[in-house]
């Protein structure tokens, strides 16, 4: 059977009333580029910032370039703080940390410089420092009161999007889960994309890192909320990823394949924060609240099980999609097509050294309490193209074990 598109009457037909109507939020100003990070200041000073809550990765902070950012901000007459208490993934308590030093320094800015738990915790904090409360408080849909400071998020890691989503993530220590505050209010008003600052990257935080933007393109692009608009990013953000993930880990030095990186992630970011994700990160949050799994290797290690689950809704979305990625494939059915991807990825997870659930000492006995805990993570559970239950969710993890 042919892959080629073939569009009948009725196909245009759905196609044409798909478009009828269509949501997209665009958030914020994005500015890219190497060397983009030089644009710090003014972007700043025309947000009315004066004195900065500077959100860092620790390794970062020790980095001469970051040195050297810090200076200039002194010099160009506006008051410093730096918060850069990370290790692992974000918790509520850090979360809420960050926001008390800033409001004791007068902060009325925020810059978060780093990957996802670096911006997550900046955007948190730049509503709590205005709203009161803590973190806890503001965890689900909606619940944030009102308008946080201004926020400048400069993505370090080519991952999370964070730096176009609504959402921060923290983990609930005592729950051992993870839940996101997920409020319009948390999207930044500008973005810094600069590859230059990805390159020192590690091989195996780029590839945790690609992954997870990888499970945001596919999540979104397979998503019940994706709509043309949404579809037509997260094909470009797959295409970007899939062709430059492995030259990334491979060659961190190669500016195109990082450049590539970081513009692939933001658009996953985009896709992700318009149509949302899908089971691999319900069923990827227990890992982390647990067992303190960093977010892209839980979700890399489940992404081509959760797409296997998946394809019987989604073998011709794929399918195509994998024929343009791969011209090799042309001349293979649809479904040929979509499981010969998912293959292509299982063998990343290998050339990644992505671990199985087995090599992280995690029992199968736990996995029936994580599915429940997964099936809790309603928003992308209920986005899934197909609808999934406790059993199928074992299945997955017993498959990635
Ligand atoms: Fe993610």
């Amino acid at each position: 059977m042919s892959t080629r598109l073939v569009l009948t009457p009725e196909k245009v037909s759905a196609k044409l009333e798909a478009m009828k109507s269509f949501r997209f939020l665009c958030h914020p100003e994005v500015v890219a580029g190497d060397g983009a990070l030089a644009l710090l200041p003014e972007k700043i000073k025309a947000l009315g910032g004066l004195r900065i809550l500077l959100v860092v990765d620790p390794f970062l902070r020790k980095t001469e370039k970051v040195k050297n950012l810090q200076e200039k901000l002194v010099a160009s007459g506006f008051h410093l703080t730096v918060y850069d208490g990370f290790s692992g993934e974000p918790t509520t308590e850090q979360g809420d940390d960050c926001a008390s030093w800033g409001k004791k320094q007068g902060c009325n800015i925020v810059v978060g410089l780093g990957g996802g738990s670096v911006l997550d915790t900046a955007k948190a904090a730049a509503v709590l420092i205005t709203n009161g409360g803590s973190v806890r408080d503001y965890q689900g849909l909606n619940r944030v009161p009102g308008p946080g400071l201004p926020t400048i998020m400069v993505p370090t890691t080519a991952g999370t999007g964070s730096e176009v989503t609504f959402t921060a993530v923290f983990v609930r220590r005592e729950e051992r889960k993870k839940a996101g505050i997920n409020s319009p209010y948390l999207y930044p008003q500008v973005a810094i994309l600069d590859p230059e600052l990805t390159v020192t990257m590690s091989p195996a935080v780029t590839a945790s890192t690609g992954l997870d933007a990888l499970c945001h393109a596919l999540e979104s692009y397979t998503s019940q909320q994706a709509n043309f608009v949404t579809e037509a990013i997260s094909r470009q953000a797959v295409s970007l990823i899939w062709k430059n993930l492995p030259r990334a880990f491979a060659d961190g030095a190669s500016l195109e394949a990082r450049r590539a990186m970081l513009y692939g992630s933001f658009l996953a970011g985009l896709g992700l924060a318009n149509a949302g994700v899908t089971a691999v990160h319900a069923i990827s949050y227990p890992l982390g609240g647990r067992f303190g799994l960093a977010h892209g290797v839980a979700n890399g290690l489940l992404l081509p099980y959760v797409l296997e689950f998946n394809l019987p809704e989604v073998e011709d979305k794929i399918g195509l999609l994998a024929v343009e990625l791969n011209p090799t494939w042309t001349g293979k059915s649809r479904k040929e097509a979509a499981c010969d991807f998912v293959q292509e990825i299982k063998a990343w997870l290998t050339a990644f050294q992505i671990p199985r659930l087995k090599n992280l000492g995690i029992s199968p006995e736990v996995f029936p309490e994580l599915a429940k805990d997964a099936l809790l993570v309603s928003v992308p559970i209920q986005n899934n193209p197909r609808p999934i239950t406790a059993p199928d969710i074992v299945s997955i993890y017993q498959a990635a074990w």
